[in-house]
C-alpha cells in the first residue's frame, strides 16, 4: 500500500488546487520530488485517471515511487527517473501538467516549454508554482515565464500570493 499522506507546504497545496484534477484526468508532474503532490493528486483520480511523475534525481524518483506505488493498481501512478524530455511521452497524452519549484522552465533555454505544449491536449491545464527566495526573484520568474509562454499557450495567467511568509508565484496556461 502507498505511504500515509505527508504534510504539504503551501506551494504544493496551491498547485494542486489550481490543477483542478478530475477523476478521469491524465496528469504529468515534472520534478515530482518525493511525491507529496502526487499523493494529493492520486486521491482525486478516482475514475480512469492516472498520474506520471518525472524526476531527474534518483533519490527523488525512488522516494516518490515508495510513496505512491500501489501494487494492486500499478498503472494508477507511474514514476520515471530522468530529466524531462517530451520525446519520452506520446504526444497529446496529458490533460493536466504540473511543476512545482522545478526551475527548468524559466532557466536554461526554455526548450522544455514547447515540449509541454506538444504533450497536452486541447483544453488542458499546465500549472507551475514557485516559491522563490525573495520578491525580486519572483518578479524575474514572472517576467520570463510570461514572455516564453505567451507564444505557445492560448491563455497564460500569472498570479502572486503570500502564505505565512512564503512568497509564491503561479503560472497557469491553457
Ligand atoms: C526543488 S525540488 C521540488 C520538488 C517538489 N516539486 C516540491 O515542490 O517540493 C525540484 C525537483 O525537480 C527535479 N528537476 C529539476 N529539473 C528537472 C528536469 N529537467 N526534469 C526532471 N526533474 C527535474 C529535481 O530533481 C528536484 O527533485
Amino acid at each position: 500500500m502507498p505511504e500515509l499522506k505527508a504534510l504539504a507546504p503551501a506551494r504544493i497545496k496551491w498547485a494542486v488546487e489550481l490543477l483542478d484534477v478530475q477523476p478521469d484526468d491524465s496528469v504529468l508532474e515534472i520534478g515530482c520530488g518525493s511525491g507529496i503532490a502526487a499523493q494529493r493528486i492520486l486521491e482525486k483520480l478516482t475514475g480512469k485517471g492516472w498520474y506520471c511523475g518525472v524526476d531527474k534525481s534518483d533519490a527523488a524518483a525512488k522516494a516518490a515511487f515508495k510513496r505512491v506505488h500501489d501494487p494492486e493498481h500499478p498503472h494508477h501512478a507511474i514514476i520515471r527517473r530522468g530529466a524531462f524530455d517530451a520525446r519520452n511521452h506520446e504526444p497529446l497524452i496529458f490533460n493536466r501538467v504540473l511543476a512545482v519549484n522545478c526551475n527548468v522552465f524559466w532557466t536554461d533555454d526554455g526548450e522544455a516549454l514547447p515540449g509541454v505544449g506538444r504533450l497536452t491536449r486541447k483544453h488542458s491545464t499546465f500549472v507551475q508554482v514557485y516559491e522563490p527566495p525573495n520578491a525580486a526573484q519572483r518578479s524575474k520568474i514572472a517576467h520570463i515565464l510570461q514572455e516564453r509562454m505567451s507564444p505557445i499557450f492560448s491563455e497564460v495567467e500569472i498570479t502572486k500570493r503570500s502564505v505565512g511568509g512564503a512568497l509564491l508565484l503561479a503560472a497557469v496556461a491553457r
